[in-house]
């Protein structure tokens, strides 16, 4: 059973990822979605033209990649495409964040994308894809943000150096670093900081889009928008000093 495995699939770009792979993917038996919603995950499998299996549960915890390993084994899938989508963000100084909130964005940026992607490689093939959504907060330090921008960039050190490792077997990793992109994340994240921001924001479907074609093209990187590219080419070329200054002055902290 050929099979595409997409986290974070009950709002926003995990959603939308469900949505274009069930277009764009030609051969699949099903689809397999991971989040906590049962009702959002069920109103997606409603909508969509592919078959649709489940996994409704918290990647926290250890029982969600036990069902998905069973599952895997039991009809003997074939993953052609994973995406790690789910993740969450959440702004603020340090020093004024729960505990809870900080640890919880390296478990579930990290930590959990690092489990479902070592759980999902057996079971891939040559020419197989893994789509790793970081975010353009992975390019430099982010006062005020600082916890996420780091777990984002541990997503696209380790997206590209897993992509070296697997090139031997023909399967290509993508890291998708958008900027700000207009889902729920800010509902828990909290608003956007500083002043004309909003104009950055990005609509998930052509996010999606984009990382769906890099992924297809088996590129390492995928950044959509010139104001992101522009922000990766400084964040390469700039003295660490002027790139703090800079996001200090951009997230106005
Ligand atoms: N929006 C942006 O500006 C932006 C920019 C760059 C990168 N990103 C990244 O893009 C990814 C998708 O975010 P989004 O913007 O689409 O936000 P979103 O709409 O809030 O989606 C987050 C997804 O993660 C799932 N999730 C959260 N906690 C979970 C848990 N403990 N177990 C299982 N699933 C969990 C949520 O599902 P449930 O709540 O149903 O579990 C939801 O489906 C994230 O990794 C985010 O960091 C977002």
């Amino acid at each position: 059973m050929k099979i595409a495995v997409i986290t974070g699939a009950s709002s926003g770009m995990g959603r939308e990822f469900a949505v274009q792979v069930s277009k764009l993917y030609r051969n699949l038996d099903e689809i397999w979605v991971v989040a906590r919603r049962t009702e959002r995950l069920e109103e997606l499998k409603k909508k969509l033209t592919v078959p649709v299996r489940i996994f409704d549960g918290d990647l926290g915890r250890d029982y969600i990649y036990e069902r998905i390993e069973k599952s895997l084994d039991q009809k003997q899938a074939k993953i052609r495409l994973l995406v790690n989508a789910a993740g969450y963000g959440k702004m603020g100084f340090t020093e004024k964040l729960d505990s809870l909130d900080l640890c919880g964005m390296i478990q579930l940026n990290c930590i959990a994308l690092t489990k479902m992607t070592h759980l999902c490689l057996p079971y891939m093939e040559r020419g197989a894809r893994v789509v790793q959504v970081a975010s353009a907060a992975a390019f430099a330090p982010q006062p005020g943000f600082a916890v996420y921008a780091a777990s984002k960039s541990y997503v696209y050190s380790f997206s590209r150096a897993l992509r070296m490792e697997l090139k031997k077997h023909g399967i290509s990793v993508t890291a998708v670093c958008p900027g700000p992109v207009d889902t729920e994340f800010f509902d828990r994240a909290g608003s956007l900081p500083g002043k004309g921001k909003e104009g950055l924001l990005a609509e998930e479907a052509s996010v999606v889009r984009l990382a769906l074609l890099d992924a297809v093209w088996r590129k390492p990187v995928s950044v959509y928008g010139s104001t992101m590219k522009l922000c990766r080419i400084g964040a390469k070329i700039l003295p660490d000093g002027i790139l703090a200054w800079a996001m200090k002055k951009l997230n106005q902290v």
